[in-house]
C-alpha cells in the first residue's frame, strides 16, 4: 500500500478519535489540503477557527495563523505541526522596533498585516488580511494618519489604490519578493492571451502587470471563473493544487523569477508533513499558547478586523495607548 495513503487514513482516524479539526492554507503541500477538514486563506483560517465546535484545532500554515487562531479562541487546543514555521514578514518586524515605529506617530492608526506577530497585533489598532484590507482602510477616519506594516508591497498597493499616504514599514515576504518584473514582462509578450494573477505581496514593478491583484481565494476564484484558457500566477507553488483541480482545462504557468529557478515555495509552510500532523495529533504538541494579557490586547485588533469585514461600525482610538503586556 503506499505509505502516504496509509498514514492520511490513521490521520483520519486519529482526529476523530481525538477530536481535533484540521486547517491548512493554500500553500502546504496538496496532500496536506486533501486531508484538512478546511483549506483556505488568512481570513478564511482565523474566521473557521471561531466556527469550529472541536476542542483541538491544528493548524498546517505557519505559526501566526494558529496563534491568531488562539488569540479569537482563547478556550480552544491549538496545534501546529512545526514551531519554526516562522514567515518572513514576523522574522522582519521584531516587536521593541515596532513599537519605536508606531510611538512616532501617536494619533495614527496602526494598520498591521495578519503576518505578524501577537506582539505586534497588541499594539495594532487593526489587523487586515489581503482578502479585508481595502475594506478595512477605507474606512479609517480621514483626518488619522495611517501607519501599514509589516508588508511593504501590500502596504503601497492599498494606499494607491485608496489615494492616501500611509507611512510603511519596510518588511516584505522573501517569496514574493522573487519574482521579476522584466521576465514576466518577457512571458507575457510570449504569452498575450495569457491572464495574469498576482498576490500583492510582490513589488509594485511585478503588480503593475497583473490584471488581478487579490489573496490566495481571490487568485483561485479568478482562475475558476475567468474564461482564459492561460494563467500566469504570480504567487506561492501550493495554490497550484488547488487550481488544477478547478480547472484541469487551463494552462497554468508560474511567474518567473531572476534566477529561472521557478521555485517559489515559502520554506516555513513547506515544514508541515504528514508524519509530523500524525505526530502532533497523537502527543497533543506543540502547542501554541499566548498569556493573557497578551492575548486579550490583540484580540481587540484582531476583532476590530473581523467586525468591519462583517460589515459592522467600529470606534477608531484618537490616541496610542502603549499596552502593559
Ligand atoms: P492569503 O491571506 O492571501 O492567504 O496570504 C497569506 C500569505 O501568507 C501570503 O504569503
Ligand atoms: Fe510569510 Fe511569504 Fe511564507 Fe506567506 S509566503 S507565510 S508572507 S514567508
Amino acid at each position: 500500500m503506499n505509505p502516504s495513503y496509509d498514514l492520511r487514513f490513521e490521520i483520519q482516524k486519529l482526529k476523530k478519535e481525538k477530536d481535533v479539526t484540521i486547517l491548512a492554507h493554500f500553500y502546504e503541500e496538496g496532500e496536506i489540503q486533501d486531508l484538512a477538514d478546511f483549506v483556505g486563506d488568512s481570513f478564511y483560517l482565523a474566521q473557521m477557527g471561531q466556527k469550529i465546535q472541536s476542542q483541538a484545532i491544528l493548524l498546517a500554515g505557519v505559526v501566526f495563523m494558529a496563534e491568531s487562531v488562539k488569540i479569537l479562541n482563547p478556550e480552544k487546543t491549538v496545534l501546529v505541526p512545526d514551531l519554526n514555521a516562522g514567515c518572513s514578514l514576523v522574522e522582519g518586524s521584531p516587536y521593541v522596533d515596532y513599537l519605536a515605529w508606531r510611538l512616532k506617530y501617536p494619533t495614527g492608526i496602526a494598520v498591521t498585516y495578519i503576518n505578524s506577530s501577537a506582539e505586534v497585533k497588541a499594539i495594532s489598532d487593526v489587523i487586515v488580511t489581503s482578502s479585508n484590507a481595502q475594506k478595512i482602510v477605507e474606512s479609517i477616519p480621514k483626518d488619522q494618519p495611517i501607519l501599514f506594516g509589516p508588508d511593504q508591497n501590500l502596504g503601497r498597493y492599498l494606499s494607491t489604490k485608496i489615494g492616501r499616504p500611509f507611512e510603511l514599514w519596510p518588511g516584505d515576504c522573501e517569496v514574493h519578493v522573487l519574482f521579476h518584473a522584466q521576465r514576466l514582462y518577457e512571458l507575457i509578450q510570449a504569452h498575450p492571451e495569457a491572464r495574469v494573477i498576482a498576490h500583492p505581496e510582490c513589488d509594485e514593478s511585478v503588480l503593475k502587470y497583473a490584471h488581478v491583484v487579490g489573496s490566495t481565494s481571490r487568485l483561485l476564484e479568478e482562475v475558476k471563473n475567468h474564461p482564459a484558457k492561460v494563467f500566469i500566477v504570480a504567487t506561492e507553488t501550493g495554490i497550484f493544487h488547488q487550481m488544477k483541480r478547478l480547472r484541469p482545462d487551463v494552462e497554468l504557468i508560474q511567474a518567473p523569477t531572476a534566477d529561472q529557478c521557478g521555485c517559489n515555495n515559502c520554506p516555513y509552510m513547506k515544514l508541515n508533513t504528514l508524519e509530523k500532523i500524525k505526530r502532533t495529533i497523537v502527543s497533543f504538541q506543540p502547542q501554541v499558547n499566548v498569556s493573557e494579557p497578551l492575548r486579550k490586547r490583540a484580540e481587540i485588533s484582531l476583532q476590530r478586523m473581523m467586525d468591519i469585514t462583517i460589515g459592522k461600525k467600529v470606534e477608531w482610538p484618537r490616541e496610542f495607548q502603549p499596552p502593559k503586556i
